[in-house]
């Protein structure tokens, strides 16, 4: 990874301290741009990337203050540091209700103000930089990382790096895109098998007899289409893991060969009775509710019980909302840089928006939605207005089914405020609100003047 550089815009209308501040930080390998007035500063900030602003606050024209307003509106993420004398302490002390992240008092002590800075870049790191789970092989070959800080996942890590090593098979539940696959290939990659092979077979993407030719493999003449023979996914797991997806799709009499398998370490190809001894490890994977399935007969519970040596549930995205942020931020970057984008960051309206959706489709939904907002994007910020309308919308949908009607006027309140703030993020544009909303312009319009906004 690239080591972060910090890249800071540094405002002051005295050039002395202009001049000194740019030293000490070219001293400490630090970008500084320097700008002496507000105006410049403006300019500077809305054409270029800035990790933090550290800016005087009594300036003829626009002060510090106003540039923090501006700085806060169009990048809330910047960090900003006020300058002060102890004349304007007042101004200073309010900058930070108003989201300025310190100030500190002039002359400037240049310990005191390294200090402030490398706190927020490691902050920064913290917050962009995901780590991987602790105990895992990382990054896998395919180059991914199973990613979170949640107790859930550390636990799901821990489990991995213990039974890794153990030949037991594993069953993997969860939903649809939680991580199933993924957690299948650190198994493999952190055990002793890693240098063999990881095969991967889904049971649901085969009609029954395909799929008993695919695990099993044949010989010439076995069927009328065997031309040749062929080697099945079991052989070639040989030494190695034989990762069976969606096993709550296999049906019951190909679940009964594969549990003799299981049993014996042993195979017949089709159209042989040769028995082939083989030393696989078997994971296995499904989102359907298995115990369900064995009450309905659909799924054997001796094959169950077989399978089941050791079982890995994937928590489901809405129960660790914590994980939210560093997935989204490290999804940002990932596809940022396969577009040949710089660096995009999910802007704080768009996080927030991220945490509460409740994400039916997890992680993979999540990644998905990181795409598009990347390809969305202005290539630096991913906006409420980048992420799927969905998105948005259901959150304002759930806000609206409240059902409380006693409490309309509140809703009403709710609405308005609402409105308001996506009116701030389009700038005024009302099509453009309305199509966040969810709603038909008219009805936008309808609503505004309903609440007598101009
Ligand atoms: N904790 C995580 N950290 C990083 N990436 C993740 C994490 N969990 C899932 N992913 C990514 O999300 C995508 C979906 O994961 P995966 O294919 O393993 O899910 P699955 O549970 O097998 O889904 P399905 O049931 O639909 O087959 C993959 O691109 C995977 O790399
Ligand atoms: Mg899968």
């Amino acid at each position: 990874m690239v080591e972060q550089k910090a890249r800071i815009l540094l405002v002051d209308d005295e050039e002395n301290c202009l001049r000194a501040l740019k030293d000490v930080f070219d001293l400490e390998d630090i970008e500084c741009i320097p700008a002496n007035n507000g105006l410049k500063a403006l300019d500077l900030f809305s054409h270029n990337d800035f990790d933090i602003v550290i800016t005087d606050v009594r300036m003829p024209g626009i002060s510090g203050i106003d540039i923090l307003r501006q700085v806060k509106r169009l990048r809330p993420e910047t960090h900003v540091i006020i300058l002060t004398g102890y004349g304007s302490i007042h101004d200073a002390v309010a900058s930070i209700k108003m989201g300025a992240y310190q100030y500190i008092l002039k002359p400037v002590i240049m310990d005191e103000l390294l200090t402030l800075i490398k706190d927020i870049l490691s902050r920064i790191e913290q917050e962009s930089s995901a780590s991987p789970l602790q105990g895992l092989k990382e990054p896998l070959p395919s180059g991914k990382t199973i990613l979170g800080q949640s107790v859930r996942l550390q636990n799901v890590a821990k489990l991995i790096s213990k039974i890794a090593n153990t030949d037991l098979p594993v069953i993997i539940l969860g939903e649809s895109g939680t991580g199933k696959e993924l957690a299948a290939t650190a198994i493999h990659h952190t055990s002793d098998r890693a240098g063999k092979p990881f095969v991967a077979i889904n049971c649901a993407a085969f009609p029954d007899t395909l799929l008993e030719s695919e695990l099993f493999g044949y010989e010439k003449g076995a069927f009328t289409d065997a031309r040749s023979s062929k080697t099945g996914r079991i052989e070639e797991a040989d030494g190695g893991t034989l990762f069976l997806d969606e096993i709550g799709d296999m049906k019951p009499a190909m679940q009964a060969k594969m549990l003799r398998v299981l049993e014996e370490q042993e195979f017949q190809r089709l159209g042989s009775n040769k028995s082939r001894k083989v030393d696989i490890r078997i994971i296995s994977a499904t989102n359907r509710d298995l115990r369900l399935a064995i009450h309905e007969k659909a799924f054997r519970a001796d094959l169950y019980y077989r399978l089941n040596a050791v079982s890995i549930t994937m928590p489901p995205l809405r129960e660790i909302p914590e994980d939210i942020p560093l997935l989204a931020n490290h999804f940002a970057r990932e596809f940022a840089s396969r577009f040949g984008r710089s660096t995009v960051q999910v802007d704080k309206e768009a996080m927030e928006c991220l945490k509460r959706y409740n994400w039916p489709g997890n992680v993979r939904e999540m990644a998905n939605a990181i795409r598009r907002a990347v390809a969305l994007s202005d290539g630096k910020l991913i906006r409420i207005f980048d992420l799927p309308p969905h998105l948005v919308q259901e959150q304002t949908a759930a806000q609206e089914a409240e059902p409380d009607t006693s409490k309309s006027l509140l809703l009403d309140d709710i609405e308005r405020e609402h409105i308001l703030k996506v009116l701030e993020i389009t700038s005024g544009n009302k099509s453009e609100a309305a199509q966040i909303l969810g709603i038909h312009r008219d009805t936008l319009l309808r609503k505004l003047k309903k609440y007598g906004v101009e």
